[in-house]
């Protein structure tokens, strides 16, 4: 067990507190090599970005949005408990990605809560639930490999190719 100290994500900037980076950060659930040491750890948000960078990460903001209205509500609704705890995850862990997002552009945070839109309504059952969870995944997944790709900022890239494991994890909770 190594030492009790402070680590930090270098996906979401979050800080953690433990013997060890664990294999997901717990907040944006980033794979384990991203949570580092703080003396390994440097701010690299700050610089200015391009506007396709930009571009890519305001549509970013949107899926986040989207599927952190949807989750909220679907844990809120559930009268199942394991519908309630992994919707509740899962809603947590996208909240986080768009709290970075707004960290990089320099933004504000839209005002989720505010945000009711029918598509974001829960579904029936836990099934249809799931669908929806694994269609929006999926479809994250091709848009941040789109825009890791296309992204000109290092950072930006670096960004998407992270986040973009973390959506396809989410993808393995519906199957
Ligand atoms: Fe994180
Ligand atoms: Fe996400």
């Amino acid at each position: 067990m190594g030492k009790y100290q402070l680590f930090v994500c270098k996906v979401c900037g979050d800080p953690y507190l433990g013997t060890g980076a664990p294999s997901r950060c717990p907040f944006c659930g980033a794979h384990e090599e991203n949570v580092v040491p703080m003396d390994e750890w440097g701010p690299v948000w700050g610089k200015p970005i391009s506007d396709i960078s930009k571009k890519h990460l305001e549509e970013a903001l949107q899926l986040e949005v989207g599927a952190t209205n949807f989750y909220r509500n679907v844990s809120k609704f559930s009268k199942d408990v394991w519908a309630q705890k992994m919707f509740k995850a899962l809603m947590k862990a996208e909240k986080e990605h768009a709290e970075a997002i707004v960290k990089i552009l320099g933004a504000d945070m839209p005002n989720i809560e505010e945000m009711e839109l029918e598509e974001d309504k829960a579904r029936e059952t836990i099934e249809e639930n799931l669908a929806e969870t694994r269609k929006r995944e999926e479809n994250a997944v091709e848009v941040y490999k789109m825009a890791a790709a296309e992204s000109p900022d290092e950072a930006v890239k670096y960004f998407f190719g992270e986040l973009m494991k973390i959506e396809a994890d989410h993808i393995l909770l519906t199957e």
